[in-house]
């Protein structure tokens, strides 16, 4: 068969499983699994839950087929899944991490790296005149970065660090805007509690790999042993939600895109962080390695301030006031107040756009902005 296009693998999210003519995925639900009277287990593939399941199975091989990986894991959320990569780096080794990331890696990466001896260095790394002259072992990437929305060149830090473990975190992109291991990534990231479940119903976490050598060996070996799997249940859900994927994902970036730019333009509006943009300073790099759209994610500065940004925020009636990212309703964050010390703007909101109509969500930024500038 032809390579499939990544809206096909999704829509149909690896099919039937062959057993009784299923059209829709089906959920496995069990936690163990039978042996025959010579003790024998009956399906050689599957001893026992923590390890085996094959809604597990089915839902990563969709994953790495999405990615064009060679294989795939899944995880009870993002962290279990970056813990599980870092937990395979050693004391005295070196790991160099993109800075102005998710607040909660850069903070587990930061105690996980002190409490183990760990050399850690961070840097922006989407700037690629000032890579650190440096030898590290792991290299960790956020494209697009949350909420700065900086977009790293991951051919440029490929090369910089040859030896290096590369691992991007594609979140805010999913592998319908990227696939970062087409660009010489080692390992993809995902909290799949983002757009790839997309409903805001379920926590998941995916790491997909370009080769399946001894650090994938022992991040599986660890999941089994330290019992990082995802529930079956989840896994269904995931799979379910990865069939409308592209559908989602197209739609909210087209609506992103629109947002960033009539909000540009707005006169209560200081600054718009989305690489769609052509002032983006990546925007050159954003269009080679992201298609059919710059994904979900944006922050804008609000004009006037903390106060000013704290009213807007107050005055969203269709944007939900919540943390997360991905899902099919738009949600809106104050980031300082969750990261007081990490240098966020006072004045900056970050926004997750949904699949509404954008006029609607239009409507809905420009009233709050001019109602709390009135
Ligand atoms: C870019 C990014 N990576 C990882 C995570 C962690 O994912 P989870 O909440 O599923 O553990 C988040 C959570 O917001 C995130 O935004």
């Amino acid at each position: 068969m032809n390579k499939q296009h990544p809206f096909t693998i999704s829509a149909q999210a690896g099919g039937h499983d062959g057993a009784v003519a299923d059209v829709a995925p089906v959920l496995h639900m069990t936690s163990t699994y039978l042996r025959g009277a010579d003790n024998v287990p009956m399906d050689h593939r599957n001893i026992y839950g923590r390890d085996q399941n094959d809604t597990v199975r089915h839902v990563e091989a969709v994953i790495a087929h999405l990615e064009q990986a060679a294989e795939a894991l899944v995880f009870p959320s993002g962290m279990a899944a970056i813990a599980a990569v870092l937990r395979t780096f050693r004391p005295g080794q070196t790991v160099l991490i993109q800075s102005g990331i998710y607040w909660g890696t850069t903070h587990w990466v930061r105690d996980h790296c002190a409490q183990w001896g760990i050399h850690l260095i961070e840097a922006d790394l989407s700037q690629t005149n000032s890579f650190p002259a440096c030898h590290p072992d792991l290299v960790f990437l956020e494209i697009p970065s949350n909420p700065w929305l900086k977009v790293a060149d991951i051919k440029s830090v490929r090369s910089q660090y040859p030896n290096a473990c590369l691992v991007v975190d594609s979140t805010a992109a999913t592998p319908i805007v990227s696939r970062p291991l087409s660009f010489g990534a080692d390992i993809v990231v995902h909290s799949a509690t983002k757009a790839m479940s997309g409903h805001s119903d379920l926590l998941a976490g995916a790491l997909a790999c370009k080769t399946p050598d001894d650090r994938w060996v022992k991040i599986a070996q660890d999941r089994q042993g330290a019992g990082a799997i995802l529930g079956a249940f989840e896994a269904w859900l995931l799979l379910r939600s990865l069939r409308t994927l592209p559908v989602r994902v197209v739609q909210m970036c087209k609506n992103a895109q629109d947002l960033a730019e009539r909000l540009e333009k707005h006169p209560h509006v200081q600054g718009v962080y989305y690489p769609g943009l052509i002032e983006h300073p990546q925007h050159a790099v954003a269009r080679v390695q992201m298609e059919h759209g710059f994904g979900y994610l944006m922050s804008i500065l609000v004009q006037g301030g903390r106060q000013a940004a704290l009213d807007t925020l107050a005055r969203l009636q269709v944007f939900q006031r919540a943390t997360s990212l991905g899902g099919v309703e738009s949600l809106v964050e104050h980031r300082h107040t969750i990261e007081p010390h990490t240098g966020i703007p006072e004045n900056l909101l970050r926004l997750s756009i949904g699949i509404e109509h954008v006029d609607d969500l239009w409507h809905d930024l420009d009233q709050a902005l001019r109602g709390s500038h009135a």
